[in-house]
């Protein structure tokens, strides 16, 4: 993805696609008087004919226009501009990208005044690069490497501007949107490979080759490692399976001094989770190789942030291990001891997550990190609270929350809270030992999280649920690369 921005309009030079983005006026050629000119009235003709209202999303596409060098062009209707909020904007980048892809044009021309008439030439830029990056994604079959596959084709932008001001804000916007987006490839890649191709040790040979292309220190603790730490609660997950569960450390070091306090990314990496013993019905079951987004959009955030060079420290912590059944696998009515001394009584074997998230976030008190995000598809349950379109957040300081929800609006990968309160907390009695590993019915969003705040009362601390939003919906079967712009931008806003 290669991205030129231009001060000055020239309907001379070469392009394969010229895109201009057009209000409903009652003149709309008076908006492109001189593209109108240039194409013998085209413009006019069009409208005049009822066959262009520049409506929301509505796309007409000009073949061997005359009077211009581009190939062809594509009029994009931005509809009322009143309603034309950012959300709005970038279905609508998304709607052109698509239509490009369609009409496999590689190289095109952006005239998208009209956009940013409402918000503004960053936020045009920089989700114009996503959405492009989006579309040209596409999973290969059979690859060996997640990290070393790049978009397929290499789009090339020349994006209008109005002035020198504008021109250096696209540049800059653009390449925040190519850094997300090569995030969210990196974590689609991971997401999408079968279970039996991403386990526990290819994320860890995926990190170590992500530290040496960007200069992370990666170190992977094995089984004996863990149970010398005493993490009885992530390695009784992983007895059930023949893949050994590793614990994938990456620092970057982006800080003046590399001994600041680092921000904490602790993603789930549960490369496949059949529930254990207790078993998940069949339907369906092949999309829990997606258990493992969480720790994807980590990957992803952190390839982000060292392609930024942010000026701050980031670790990310992964917890990695299939969920299977066994002879000697996890059972209803088990206990084990965590890491932080706490006994679990394991009352379903399939709600593991926590299980493993609970040692991995233990194990980040040594990093004294400033604050500590996890990210994980965690629960069913937060897809009907909040469908495929809103992640949850939940945590013990809402300062954190607040900032989280705020960068989930600016990437528009948006997260919203639910309560943690004292009333839920209590459902995770347990009679055999500390803690229950379920609550009772009701509210399994939030009574995971409750179990996970047992074991966060050391640091500031927020948890974000992705099982909706990290595949499915409207992406279908297929990863969507979220959480990688919520945690991107988390990040980038705590570099002021
Ligand atoms: N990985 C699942 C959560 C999940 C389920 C994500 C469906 C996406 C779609 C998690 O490990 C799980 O199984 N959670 C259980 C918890 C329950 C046993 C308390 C769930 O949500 O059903
Ligand atoms: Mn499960
Ligand atoms: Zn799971």
């Amino acid at each position: 993805m290669k991205i030129q921005a231009k001060a000055s309009k020239n309907f001379q030079q070469k392009t394969d696609c010229l895109v201009v983005a057009l209000k409903p006026l009652k003149k709309i050629s008076s908006q492109c008087a001189e593209l109108n000119a240039a194409t013998g009235g085209a413009i006019a003709r069009l409208q005049d004919s009822g066959q262009f209202g520049a409506a929301r999303g509505e796309l007409v596409n000009l073949m061997v226009p005359q009077g211009v060098a581009a190939k062809q062009i594509v009029l994009l209707g931005v509809g009322d501009a009143k309603s034309l909020d950012t959300e709005s904007v970038r279905d609508i980048l998304n709607a052109v990208a698509r239509k490009l892809k369609v009409l496999k044009v590689n190289e095109a021309t952006f005239d998208l005044s009209a956009l940013n008439a409402k918000s503004n030439i960053e936020t045009v830029s920089r989700h114009l690069t996503e959405a492009l990056g989006d579309t040209e994604y596409q999973y290969i079959k059979a690859p060996k490497s997640a990290h070393s596959i790049k978009a397929n084709k290499e789009f090339k932008v020349t994006l209008w501007c109005q002035d020198r001001k504008a021109l250096s804000d696209a540049k800059k916007a653009a390449n925040i949107g190519s850094a997300i987006s090569n995030g969210k490839t990196l974590a689609k890649n991971l997401a999408n490979m079968p279970g039996n191709v991403c386990t526990p040790t290819y994320l860890a040979s995926q990190a170590k080759k992500l530290g040496k292309s960007h200069g992370l220190k990666v170190k992977v603790l094995n089984e004996k490692d863990m149970s010398e730490l005493g993490m009885g609660s992530l390695l009784s997950v992983s007895k059930g399976s023949r893949e050994p569960a590793k614990l994938i450390v990456m620092e970057y070091k982006g800080a003046k001094n590399s001994k600041d306090a680092p921000h904490a990314l602790v993603g789930k990496g549960l490369t496949f989770d059949a529930g254990g013993i207790s078993l998940k019905p069949a339907g369906k079951m092949d999309e829990m190789k997606y258990d493992m987004c969480g720790a994807a959009s980590v990957f992803g955030a952190i390839l982000a942030a060292a392609e930024m060079q942010l000026p701050i420290n980031v670790v990310a912590i992964i917890p990695s291990s299939e969920n299977l059944p066994d002879g000697i696998a996890n059972k209803p009515g088990d206990v084990v001891t965590s890491m932080s001394g706490q006994t679990i009584e394991i009352l379903n074997t399939d709600a593991e997550g926590r299980l493993i998230l609970c040692d991995a976030l233990t194990y980040t008190k040594r990093f004294k990190p400033e604050t500590v995000i996890d990210i994980a598809t965690l629960t069913g349950a937060v897809i009907v609270a909040l469908g495929h379109q809103t992640a949850g957040v939940m945590g013990n300081d809402q300062g954190v929350i607040d900032d989280l929800i705020a960068a989930g609006d600016t990437s528009l990968d948006h997260a919203w809270q639910l309560p943690i309160k004292e009333t839920y907390k209590k459902q995770l009695k347990s009679d055999y030992a500390d803690l229950a590993n379920i609550g009772t019915p009701g509210a399994g969003t939030i009574t995971a999280a409750c179990f996970l705040s047992y074991f966060t009362e050391d640091f500031r601390w927020a948890h974000l649920d992705i099982a909706g939003t990290a595949w499915g919906g409207a992406s279908g079967k297929r990863a969507s690369g979220r959480a990688v712009p919520i945690l991107t931008q988390y990040l980038m806003d705590r570099c002021k």
